[in-house]
């Protein structure tokens, strides 16, 4: 690496927030009830989807599959976060933002296409329901999953492949946690190609997915309604969920990435929300307004969790 003033940057200072100590005590518990929470809820997800008896369903597999990438999306950026709150030198290693960077859209890249697979799920239960067990076999599922992960991968990596070796002038992170947008900001280099990457990359991924899961969404519901009026509601209830994840996991990144290099101040209490709130969200959109999942929640406590169920 060659760098101006001739040091090698090897780890980066993130500014966090900078408020009074009864602030920043406040927000240590309220982060770290809502990262509890997090990881109550998708543990609590993913327990009762493997092992329940009524919830064999291919909505469920896939419901349990994100509940994970929610967990595994939280954990990467909040602990740290939570234990810098209260730090006064809060820095990361190089290589420890880098890790951030590359789990973080991992993990992220992998849950925007379960997405797209649980509105294809949606769209076979809806307007193929004789079909629906025989177009969503295990096979198809387990693919679902299998190719999130690689999509994520190949998201991720393509992002890693261009920073990982690029020179930095500037080591401070006005933020809580390292992402692209602000990584590539201090570059010394020129970064106009690799911002307009980026945009590319991951904020009009995002805003393309999410075109195209609305206009699923709507084509069901278009499709439900031509048929009965009874129906329309019945969609409209289970699919106003869907819409509800969707629009709370597309909406922040669609900010962040598709105009990343423009910071405005809104940005770091943005991402905390889109990491903190949103993985947590997920589960209660679902399991309050499903009676299955809260029925099954409810069976579960009083069953032997050993017993083998094959899904
Ligand atoms: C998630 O997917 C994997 C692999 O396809 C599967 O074995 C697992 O049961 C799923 N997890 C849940 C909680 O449904």
């Amino acid at each position: 690496m060659d760098i101006k003033n001739g040091s090698v940057v090897t780890e980066f200072i993130l500014l966090g927030f900078s408020a009074p100590w009864e602030l920043q005590i406040f927000l240590f518990v309220t982060f770290s009830l809502i990262y509890g929470a997090t990881l109550f809820g998708n543990i609590l997800i993913i327990v009762t989807v493997t092992f329940s008896s009524t919830l064999h369903s291919p909505m469920y597999f896939l419901l349990g599959n994100l509940s994970l990438f929610d967990m595994c999306l939280s954990s990467v950026t909040t602990p740290k976060m939570i234990g810098d709150v209260l730090a006064v030198h809060k820095t990361i290693s190089l290589w420890g933002c880098m890790a951030q960077i590359f789990f973080m859209h991992l993990f992220g890249g992998a849950e925007m296409c379960l997405l797209v697979a649980m509105a294809f799920d949606r769209y076979v239960a809806i307007c193929k329901p004789l079909h629906y067990r025989s177009i969503m076999s295990n096979r198809l599922l387990n693919w679902f999953v299998i190719i999130s992960w690689i999509i994520g991968f190949i998201h991720t990596m393509s992002h890693m492949v261009l920073i990982v070796n690029l020179p930095f002038c500037d080591n401070v992170i006005d933020d809580v946690f390292c992402d692209l947008p602000l990584v590539v900001k201090l570059v010394c280099t020129e970064t106009y190609t690799l911002e307009l990457f980026v945009i590319a990359d991951s904020g009009v991924l995002s805003l393309f997915s999410f075109v195209f899961l609305l206009i699923s969404y709507t084509v069901i519901l278009v499709t439900v309604g031509r048929r009965s009026s009874g129906g329309l509601s019945k969609a409209l209830s289970t699919l106003s969920a869907h819409i509800t994840v969707v629009t709370l996991f597309f909406g922040p990144s669609i900010f962040i990435y598709a105009w990343p290099f423009n910071s405005f101040s809104g940005d770091k209490y943005l991402s905390i929300f889109y990491t903190l709130v949103t993985p947590l969200l997920n589960p209660i959109i679902y399991t309050l307004r499903n009676e299955k999942m809260q029925g099954a929640m409810r069976i579960l406590r009083f069953r032997d969790v050993t017993t083998t169920q094959n899904f």
